[in-house]
């Protein structure tokens, strides 16, 4: 069983403000993670704290995911993302995030075939992919068909009923793959390809996404296997845009189609779901001028440009990001399998291998995150670009439901509704229309 524990109180700190002294109570995680506890300071001192974009701010104690940037760890309910990719299929990683442990294997077995019984999304839900313009993005298709099972599963919408939970949880893992490579389908004007539950997980989707009724279609083994780590790499991140944007919206007691359907909003815009897209549209660019990656790196390490490598560095991991480690012998393995025709992976490998050398880089530890991979294998697979996003958004769906259900299971659980610090106008006398 996994050990959650409350957190340690340590020795409280002392605030002096406005001729007040205060105490606050101290906390520590079980990692050693050391936060003040201010949510009384407004109450006893009437003044709140500021933190543009939260980046000091802890906004709940969390037992699903740790992980340090400075070691490069990432662990899901305890367990190293290396054994776990190792051992490993998404379901199961699925099960551990949003129940707490692995499964058994009659627990696998019985969730594997809830899922499978979901995967068919209703009918009438398929005529409203005629409505969305062909050149649509499929992330703004994902998460508008998302929002819109709760008009059609309105029979789990209730949070506070944990059997209609669970059901809404195994529909979504179920038909988010289906509608994302219905998604896909509109956008080539192939006809949709059902669900076929003979297959696991990542072959079904392959199925869905590349095979036609024309023809028979064989998924091949090392896709499956290359989707599966990428899935699970991407499962959860503890409390990123999109999974702070799921708890938010789901502490108002919106149903979890809602919040999670915002979730996706959240993760689609380029500064957090998008890097691997912009990584790849890097490389078509360095392909398009002639492939001279010196040139970029150069541009790279030039302070007079706003040119930054895609794909290397990373905010939280500064020596490396154990994403990408996992991937890249993935990726190394499948470009030589392939021997694609394709002048992209050859640079990619040439940037790879000019940045990790070049002293620049070297210094401020600017290393290939999991997205510069990412893109390439996305790339290698012949998932198009505007598909990055909707693969990361399947990935991350079980930490997204994890973290829905913790918020909601958590005693201390409120809505969500951060301060500010106004400065605009005081009050002024108003103005009748005809004076103004
Ligand atoms: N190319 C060139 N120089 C870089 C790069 C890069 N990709 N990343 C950082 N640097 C340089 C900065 O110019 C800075 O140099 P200086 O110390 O001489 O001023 C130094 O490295 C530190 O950079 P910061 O911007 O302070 O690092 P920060 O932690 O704020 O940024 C970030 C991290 C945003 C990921 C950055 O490395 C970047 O822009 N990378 C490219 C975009 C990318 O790949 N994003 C995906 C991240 S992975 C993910 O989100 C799943």
């Amino acid at each position: 069983m996994a050990v959650s524990r409350e957190p340690i109180q340590k020795e409280p700190v002392r605030l002096a403000i406005e001729g007040q002294d205060l105490e606050l109570p101290v906390l520590e995680g079980s990692e050693g993670e050391v936060a003040i506890d201010i949510s009384e300071l407004r109450k006893k001192s009437g003044v709140i704290t500021l933190d543009e974009g939260f980046v000091n701010t802890g906004s709940t104690t969390s037992a699903i995911t740790f992980l340090d940037g400075e070691k490069g760890v990432l662990r899901y309910r305890g367990y190293p993302i290396e054994e776990l990719a190792k051992h490993c299929d998404f379901i199961e990683i699925c099960y551990l995030l949003i129940y707490g442990d692995l499964p058994n294997a009659e627990q696998a077995s019985c969730f594997r075939s809830s899922i499978r019984e979901h995967t068919l999304i209703h009918e009438e839900m398929r005529s409203f992919y005629n409505g969305f313009p062909r050149d649509a993005h499929p992330m703004a298709i994902l998460s508008s068909v998302v929002g819109a099972l709760s008009t059609f599963y309105q029979d789990s919408l209730d949070p506070s009923d944990p059997r209609q939970v669970e059901v809404s949880t195994h529909r979504l893992l179920a038909k988010l793959p289906t509608i994302a490579a219905y998604s896909y389908k509109k956008s080539n004007g192939q006809p949709f390809m059902y669900p076929l539950n003979k297959l696991d997980y990542c072959e079904n989707f392959l199925q869905m996404m590349f095979a036609t009724p024309t023809e028979p279609y064989e998924v091949d083994p090392d896709f499956a296997d290359a989707l599966r780590l990428l899935l699970i790499v991407h499962a959860d991140h503890e409390q990123n845009c999109s999974t702070s944007t799921v708890r938010m919206v789901g502490s108002s007691n919106a149903n979890l189609f809602a919040s999670i359907s915002a979730g996706i909003s959240a993760l689609w815009g380029p500064l957090h779901g998008g890097a691997n897209e912009a990584c790849v549209s890097m490389l078509e660019e360095i392909v398009a001028d002639g492939g001279n990656v010196q040139k970029y790196v150069d541009m790279a390490k030039d302070k007079n440009s706003t040119f930054r490598l895609m794909g290397f560095g990373h905010r939280v991991y500064k020596n490396f990001d154990p994403r990408a480690k996992i991937i890249k012998a993935t990726c190394d393995r499948l470009l030589a399998k392939l021997q694609l025709d394709d002048p992209l992976f050859e640079v990619a490998q040439k940037l790879e291998e000019a940045a990790l050398k070049d002293e620049y880089f070297v210094k401020r530890k600017l290393y290939p995150n999991v997205d510069f991979y990412s893109g390439v294998i996305y790339r290698a697979l012949g998932i198009p670009v505007q598909m990055f996003t909707v693969l990361f958004a399947i990935g991350r769906l079980p930490g997204w439901i994890a973290h829905w259900h913790e918020m909601h299971q958590s005693p201390g659980k409120r809505i969500y509704r951060p301060r500010q610090v106004y400065t605009g106008q005081t009050e002024r006398e108003f103005v009748p229309l005809d004076q103004r």
